[in-house]
This record gives C-alpha cells, structure tokens and sequence, in this order.
C-alpha cells in the first residue's frame, strides 16, 4: 500500500521534470526562429507602387523610361547629379518642362530664366538632350514621378529588428529566458513548502492525525527498489545527456556553417559576385598582415555617396528593392550621411559587425603567408563568397583541416627567392621534386601554436 503511494510521488516527480525539460526545448528552439519570419515579412509588399495615374500618363511606362534614361542623374526624393523629381510637374510649366527634357541647353542658351537659374544651381552641368522622347514618353515620366512617396513602414520595421537582433541573437536572450524559468521554479519550491506547512498547521488544529512517513523507507529507498522507474529514469537521463553532449559538442570549437545576423545586412553576392568587386579592395589587410580585417565605413561611403539604393533587378524573391534600399539607409544612419543634403551630419553611430571566423588564441594563422606568399585563393577556405548572399563560415577551422591542406599542397616557389635554397636542401633530403608544406615544416607544432 505504502509503496504504491510513494510510487505515485515519484512519477509525478519524474513527469513534472519531463514536462519542464519539453518546455525548455521549445522556449531554445524558438530562439532559433526569427530569421525565418523576417524572411516572410520581407517579402511582403514588393512593387507596390505601380498602380495609381494621377495626372493621365501611364506610371509603368514612365517608371520604365525614368529608369533607363534619367536615374543615372535622377532620383525621385533626393538630390543626386540632377535635383530630385518627385513633384517637379507642380514646381513647373508642363510645357517648360517638355521643352527642357527635350533640349534643355537651347533653353539655357534662349536664356530662359529658371532654366538659367537651375543650371547655375547645378554648377553648370548639362542635362543631356532627349529629342527621341515623344509628347506621350515625358507625359508618362512626368505620371511617374508625380507618384506620392510610397514609405516602406513595414520594411523599416523589419530593418530595425534584424538590427537589433543582431546583437543577441534575436530578441530576448537565452540567459534571460533561463533566468525567469530559475526563478518561476524557485516561487514553485516556495509555495509548496508554504502550502504543505499551512495545510499541517489546520490539520493539527483540527485534530487530524496525518500518518508518519514510513520510518527507514524514504522516497529515494521506495525509488531505488522499483527497477520499472529506475530503468525509465536511466533512459530519460541518459538521452537528456546525449541531448546536452551534443548541443555542447557541436558548439564548442567547430563553428562550421555558424551564420549570424550582421547588424547591415551586407550580401558578398552583390558586392563580390554580381559588381565584381575585388576581395581586396574591401579585407585590403588580407595580403600584408596576419588578418584580414573588415573595411571601415569610409570604404563603403567611396562609392554608397552615389549608391543610395539598388536597381530594381537586384531585388529577389527573398529580398526586394525596399528591403535592400532599407540597409543602405542604415549605412547613412550609421555614418551620419543625409542623403538629402548630401552631407555627413557628424552624428556617427559605429556597425557592430559579429565576428564569424575566430581560431582560438592560441593558434597562430597569418594571411598574407596564405595568400601572398602562398597564393592560395580566399574561395579555397572561405569558400564560394561570391555566391553568399549572408556571410557562413565555410571550413571546419580545424587542426585537422589545416594540417591535411599542409600535407597535401605543394609549396610554390617559383619566382621566390627565399625558397630556392631552402627548396634544394630539404626537396634532396626528401627525394621529392616538389615540397608540400608539411615537409617544409609546415605541421611542426611550433609553427601554429605559441
Ligand atoms: C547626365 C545627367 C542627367 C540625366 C541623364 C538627366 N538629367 Fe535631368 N537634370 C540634370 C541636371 C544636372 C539638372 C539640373 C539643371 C542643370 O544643371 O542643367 C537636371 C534638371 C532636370 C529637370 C529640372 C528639375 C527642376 O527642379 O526644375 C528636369 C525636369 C529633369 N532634369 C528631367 C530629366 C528627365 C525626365 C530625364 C530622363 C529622360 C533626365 N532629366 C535625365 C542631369 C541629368
Ligand atoms: C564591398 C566590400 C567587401 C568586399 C568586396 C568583400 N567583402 Fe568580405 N566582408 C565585408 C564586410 C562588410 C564583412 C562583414 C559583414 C559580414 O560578415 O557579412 C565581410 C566579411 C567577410 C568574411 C567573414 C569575416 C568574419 O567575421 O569572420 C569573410 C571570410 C570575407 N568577408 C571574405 C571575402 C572574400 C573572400 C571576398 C572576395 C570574394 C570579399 N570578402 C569581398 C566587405 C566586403
Ligand atoms: C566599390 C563600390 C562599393 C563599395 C566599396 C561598397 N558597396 Fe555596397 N553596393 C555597391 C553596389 C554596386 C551595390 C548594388 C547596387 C545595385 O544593385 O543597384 C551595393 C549594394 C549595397 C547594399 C544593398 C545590397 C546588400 O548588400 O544588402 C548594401 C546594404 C551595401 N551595398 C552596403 C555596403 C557596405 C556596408 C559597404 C562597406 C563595407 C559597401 N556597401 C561597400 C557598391 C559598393
Ligand atoms: C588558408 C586559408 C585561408 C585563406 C586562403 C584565406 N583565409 Fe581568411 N581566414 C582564414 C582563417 C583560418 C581565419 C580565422 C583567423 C583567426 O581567427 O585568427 C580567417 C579569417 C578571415 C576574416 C575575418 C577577420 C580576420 O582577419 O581574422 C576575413 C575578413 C577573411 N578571413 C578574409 C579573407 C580574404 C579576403 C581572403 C583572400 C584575400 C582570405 N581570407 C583568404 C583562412 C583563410
Ligand atoms: C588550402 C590549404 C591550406 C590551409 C587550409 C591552411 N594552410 Fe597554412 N599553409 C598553406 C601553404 C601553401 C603554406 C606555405 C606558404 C608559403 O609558401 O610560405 C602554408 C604555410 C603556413 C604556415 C607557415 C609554415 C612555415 O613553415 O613557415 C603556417 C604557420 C600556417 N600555414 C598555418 C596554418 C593554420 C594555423 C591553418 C589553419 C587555421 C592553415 N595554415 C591552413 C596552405 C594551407
Ligand atoms: C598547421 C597548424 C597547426 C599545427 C602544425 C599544429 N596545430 Fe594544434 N591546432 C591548430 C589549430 C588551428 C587548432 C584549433 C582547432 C580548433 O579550434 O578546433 C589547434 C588545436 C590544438 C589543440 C587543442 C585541442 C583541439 O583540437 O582543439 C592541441 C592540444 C594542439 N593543437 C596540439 C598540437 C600539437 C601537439 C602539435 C604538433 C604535433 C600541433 N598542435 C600542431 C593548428 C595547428
């Protein structure tokens, strides 16, 4: 009888723990999450802003037009070469303005006035002419840029949070989460003490007489002789621990794949894959010191002054032309750059890029030895960066992995005067013709660690 009851505490034991663990998985699993719903909501509303024509001309071809033969000067809500055009068909006389896109220079030579007086504005530089351009053409550009500014509310939104997130992973942070569920089980502990010491106290008072524990049976000794529960425990134990092991395995040292979200979103597919910007011009520390390095926002502003947002065909799927024009925003917000003045406001607010690659302190890796000297690509390690859309690590940054590539590639020394009698020596020692780094020294502990 007695043990029956005792077994029943303890299942109910075991189930509570249970249920706590489940709950606790659920609460790191949904940790892992807001990626995905920033993705859905990016791709919300995409090219919204074709629709309405409010003053007659067709918005789509103008928007069209606009984009092939004026966005290389113009922009609808900022200065560019050329002042912005959102509204300039109220500012101006449609037939003034028909005549100055056709030909704006014999404006100017006419001496029109306000033409003269823009073209001054503008240092004198010449709007090209447009005789190709017929009545209904400049009607149509004139439909698009008379569009109402169209904001992003949703997109800014979406921005700000993966910004924020950054930081900590995405909203509220793991120690948080385990802070309040430590404290949620404490108040449990203390109101069952509470609740049982009351309940004893009335039972006392009202004369009920509760029946001692059973003396030299406790709870643990009633466990410890149902082997059906010990069995189950061991089995849920020993998979909470494989569970934990693993968790602790994967994370600790091999950060392969590790993809965190960078406070810009930043796409080497644009920059390295599509523009064809040169690795170098960016990690410019890469060939004469030991790190790579990222670029400062100077380096970003040489060419984000003029590029303030994308081409419409650089939007996707995934990310659309608001969503990208989004994170170049946040460049200017972090440099202080007003796009509208074209001048840096001098409120400055630095990008906390999150470090992806990191070899513990204790190893040594130098770059410019790999890339300079070695001549090995920055894809051999870092793999197809001028596909990634978001920046993944790509080799295990094992000791494994650095030493198999030492044993296997040969060293280059062609061209290098350093390794010509070093070569000879060692490559006579070996009877080789050609030396892998591992012969020369290159899997010698020293060589790595300090
Ligand atoms: C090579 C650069 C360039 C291109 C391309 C260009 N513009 Fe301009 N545009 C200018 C500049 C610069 C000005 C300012 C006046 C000046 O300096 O001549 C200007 C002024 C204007 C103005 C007068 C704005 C105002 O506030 O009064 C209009 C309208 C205009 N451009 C329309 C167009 C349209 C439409 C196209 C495409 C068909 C176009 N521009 C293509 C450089 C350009
Ligand atoms: C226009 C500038 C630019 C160019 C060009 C560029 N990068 Fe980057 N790179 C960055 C920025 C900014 C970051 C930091 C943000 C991130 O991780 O995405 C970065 C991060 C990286 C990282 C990860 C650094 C870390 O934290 O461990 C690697 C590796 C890298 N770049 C390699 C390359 C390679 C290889 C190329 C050429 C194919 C290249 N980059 C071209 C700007 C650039
Ligand atoms: C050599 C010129 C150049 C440099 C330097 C450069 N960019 Fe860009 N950037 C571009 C071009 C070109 C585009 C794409 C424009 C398009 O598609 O129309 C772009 C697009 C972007 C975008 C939108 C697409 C995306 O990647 O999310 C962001 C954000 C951006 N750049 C940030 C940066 C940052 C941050 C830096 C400095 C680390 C930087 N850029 C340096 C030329 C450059
Ligand atoms: C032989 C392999 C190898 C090659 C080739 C290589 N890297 Fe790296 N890269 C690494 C390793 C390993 C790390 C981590 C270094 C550390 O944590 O000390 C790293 C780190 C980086 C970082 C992070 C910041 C830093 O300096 O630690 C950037 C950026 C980077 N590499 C860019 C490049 C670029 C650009 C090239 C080509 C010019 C390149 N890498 C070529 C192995 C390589
Ligand atoms: C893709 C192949 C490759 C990988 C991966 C690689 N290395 Fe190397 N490493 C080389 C080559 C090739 C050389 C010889 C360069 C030269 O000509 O001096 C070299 C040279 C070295 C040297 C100088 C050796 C000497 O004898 O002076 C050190 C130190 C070194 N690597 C460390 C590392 C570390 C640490 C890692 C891993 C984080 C690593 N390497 C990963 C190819 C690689
Ligand atoms: C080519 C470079 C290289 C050489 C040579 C090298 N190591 Fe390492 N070693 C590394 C790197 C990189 C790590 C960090 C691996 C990681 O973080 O997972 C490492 C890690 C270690 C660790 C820590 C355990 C681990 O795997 O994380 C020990 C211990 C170690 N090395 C000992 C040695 C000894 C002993 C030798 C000489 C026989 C040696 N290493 C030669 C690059 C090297």
């Amino acid at each position: 009888m007695k043990k029956v009851k005792n077994r029943h505490s303890v299942a109910r034991l075991l189930l509570l723990s249970v249920s706590l663990f489940l709950s606790f998985n659920t609460l790191v699993f949904a940790q892992e999450s807001p990626l995905s719903e920033e993705e859905e909501v990016v791709q919300g509303p995409e090219e919204a802003s074709v629709e309405a024509e409010p003053s007659g001309g067709d918005v789509a071809a103008g928007k069209e037009i606009f984009n092939t033969l004026c966005a290389a000067c113009h922009k609808l809500d900022s200065k560019s070469i050329g002042p912005a055009l959102r509204g300039v068909a109220d500012r101006r006389d449609s037939e003034w303005l028909h005549s100055w896109i056709r030909n704006s220079s014999a404006m100017i030579a006419a001496g029109d006035e306000e033409a003269v007086a823009i073209y001054n504005e503008y240092n004198q530089v010449a709007m090209p002419p447009f005789p190709q351009l017929s009545d209904a053409d400049i009607d149509n550009i004139l439909a698009y840029v008379s569009q109402p500014k169209q904001v992003p509310q949703e997109q800014k939104v979406v921005g700000d949070g993966a910004g924020a997130g950054a930081g900590t992973g995405g909203g509220i942070s793991t120690e948080i989460v385990l802070g309040i569920l430590a404290f949620v089980l404490l108040m449990l502990l203390v109101i069952l003490y509470l609740v049982n010491k009351t309940l004893r106290r009335f039972a006392a008072a009202s004369g009920v007489e509760i029946p001692e524990k059973p003396k030299g049976k406790p709870i643990w000794k009633a466990f410890v002789e149902n082997q059906f529960l010990v069995l189950v425990s061991a089995v849920i134990l020993v998979l909470v621990g494989a569970y934990f092991a693993y968790g602790w395995m994967m994370q600790v040292g091999v950060d392969q794949g590790y993809q965190p979200v960078q406070p810009i979103h930043f796409s080497h597919r644009i920059h390295a894959g599509d523009n064809q910007i040169e690795c170098k011009f960016c990690h410019s520390s890469a060939r004469v010191s030991k790190t790579s390095g990222i670029p400062s926002l100077n380096v970003c502003m040489n060419c984000h002054k003029s590029i303030s947002e994308v081409a419409v065909e650089t939007g996707t799927e995934e990310y659309s032309k608001e969503f990208y024009d989004g994170e170049i925003a946040k460049l200017y917000d972090a440099v202080g750059w007003d796009v509208a003045e074209q001048a840096y406001t001098g409120e400055t607010e630095p990008v906390k890029w999150v470090r992806i690659h990191n070899l513990p302190d204790f190893a040594y890796f130098n770059h410019s030895q790999h890339v300079e000297v070695g001549g090995i690509a920055c894809q051999t390690c870092h793999g197809p960066v001028q596909e990634m859309e978001i920046m993944y690590q790509n080799a295990p940054l094992t000791m494994g992995w650095c030493i198999n590539c030492h044993r296997t590639t040969n060293v280059k020394t062609a061209g290098n005067e350093y390794y010509e009698k070093v070569h000879e020596e060692l490559s006579k020692k070996y009877g080789v013709e050609e030396l892998t780094v591992a012969q020369m020294g290159g899997i010698e502990c020293g060589k790595c660690h300090y």
